[in-house]
């Protein structure tokens, strides 16, 4: 009689436990899910995704041994290092039971899909002779500035920014958080040199990064790169991949303000504020008069006690022209007529999910890439205005009134609906360039 097991071809899927990490690659999941794959995530305990809103896959928890002390300590670089050192042996226990076992959890994993960051899964696909493939989810932009940061350092920070990373200054460059360059040296060489990978797929566009994309071609990426962006479009889903709980009501809040006429402000998921910098926010946004919706998300302001204090103010100074909630469902959030501009941290998913829907950016950056994405969103893209210096509610007054009733700021929102455009022309059209990754 014939066995009735078949095996499938199943995908092994590695996300970077944190959420702007874990969005592409669940999207990216799905998208591939819906072209024929089984799909497995495996993923820390630390930051794990929610199962239950994602029947369609099997999840693969990691022993990551992440301490609270790591958390607490908001040294990312030590928290990722550690992840990658701890989660292979894990990871190679897994891998072994799905190769001997004989259910459906067995069906053989063809290909390892792994964040950048989770640079650990190389080996684990070599030893299992597994093909693999890096997701990265930033910008071409900070990868040619990351190493460029290297390079920098290695001269002591003597020489001039080189010309190709025009229009990039010094303070833009992603210079590590701590004064700890060897872990961020460590990082960076392990995320980008890549030796056993089959091919990159990158959450950007072509014709977004040209020439930080040839760069990359012509100096240190030898494989194939698929730029795949903007990922969360490719795919289309309902099922939010938030590790918070989303706050709904704010859409039906957003329903009863004038089109276009919302500041939609949020710092993403890492970024940390003082309580002077909420309280010059809040007050810069009441004295704006413009509606505004902000995300306040919780543990984001440090020593964070007064600040139910300095929120209850601001609401009940500014009635119903306000909405302040923990966490938004951003995308929808974006994609709603109601809203005009974008205060943003300028992390690489919220400038996507920008563009994507053609909303013009107000720019503040906190560390890392963010400041790379807010310098190309300004001066490169032409779609958004840079808040830097310390935060003054006066000047935040004035900035929001330039992105959402001035001149400059209308200027700024046609170049945005022209990306969103271009954008869902290219989702139509680029469609080959996905569907070639289904055989790779
Ligand atoms: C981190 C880094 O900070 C960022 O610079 C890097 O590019 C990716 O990793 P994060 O700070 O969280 O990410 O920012 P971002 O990349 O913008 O990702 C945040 C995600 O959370 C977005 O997909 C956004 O839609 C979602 N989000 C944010 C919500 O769903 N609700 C919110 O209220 C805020």
């Amino acid at each position: 009689m014939e066995s009735s097991r078949v095996k499938r071809r199943r995908l092994l899927m590695v996300p970077c436990p944190y959420q702007g990490h874990i969005n592409p690659m669940l999207h990216l999941a799905t998208f591939l899910h819906q072209n024929g794959f089984s799909i497995t995530i495996a993923h820390t305990f630390f930051n794990s995704p929610h199962p239950y809103r994602h029947p369609e896959f099997t999840f693969l928890p990691l022993n990551d041994s992440i301490t609270a002390d790591h958390v607490s300590s908001w040294d990312l670089a030590s928290v990722l290092l550690a992840i990658n050192e701890n989660c292979k042996g894990s990871l190679e226990e897994a891998m072994a039971a799905m190769a001997g076992g004989d259910g459906e959890e067995s069906s053989e994993v063809v290909c390892i899909i792994h964040d950048e960051l989770m640079y650990y899964c190389e080996g684990v696909a070599s030893r299992f002779g597994v093909r693999s493939l890096v997701l990265r989810t930033t910008s071409a932009a900070t990868c040619v500035s990351r190493c460029a940061v290297l390079n920098l350092h290695a001269a002591g920070f003597e020489e001039e920014i080189p010309a190709e990373l025009h229009p990039l200054r010094l303070k833009d460059l992603p210079l590590p958080a701590t004064s700890d360059f060897t872990k961020f040296h460590e990082l960076v060489i392990n995320m980008y040199t890549i030796t056993t990978a089959k091919a990159v797929i990158w959450n950007t566009m072509p014709w977004l990064e040209p020439s930080e994309l040839n760069q990359i071609k012509a100096k240190f990426c030898q494989i194939p790169i698929f730029p795949i962006a903007p990922i969360h479009k490719i795919s289309p889903t309902s099922s939010s991949s938030s590790l918070l709980k989303e706050d709904s009501t704010c859409l039906s809040w957003l329903d009863k303000q004038p089109p276009k006429s919302v500041i939609y402000v949020s710092l993403g998921s890492v970024a940390l504020l003082t309580k002077e910098e909420v309280e010059e926010m809040g007050w810069g946004l009441v004295n704006s008069n413009q509606p505004f919706l902000w995300v306040v998300r919780p543990g984001s302001v440090r020593g964070s006690d007064a600040i139910e204090l300095v929120l209850k103010e601001v609401e009940e100074k500014v009635g119903d022209r306000g909405c302040i909630v923990q966490w938004a469902p951003q995308k929808e959030v974006l994609g709603h007529g109601g809203v005009g501009g974008f205060w943003s941290h300028c992390g690489w998913n919220s400038t996507l999910e920008s563009l994507s829907e053609g909303v013009p950016l107000l720019c503040r950056a906190f560390s890392g890439d963010q400041r790379v994405n807010a310098r190309y969103i300004s001066c490169v893209w032409g779609v958004g205005l840079t808040l830097e210096g310390e935060l003054d509610r006066k000047e935040v007054e004035k900035v929001i009134r330039r992105v959402m009733v001035e001149e400059e700021g209308r200027k700024m929102k046609e170049r945005a609906m022209d990306f969103k455009r271009r954008i869902e022309d290219s989702l139509k059209e680029d469609r080959s360039s996905s569907c070639d990754l289904k055989d790779r």
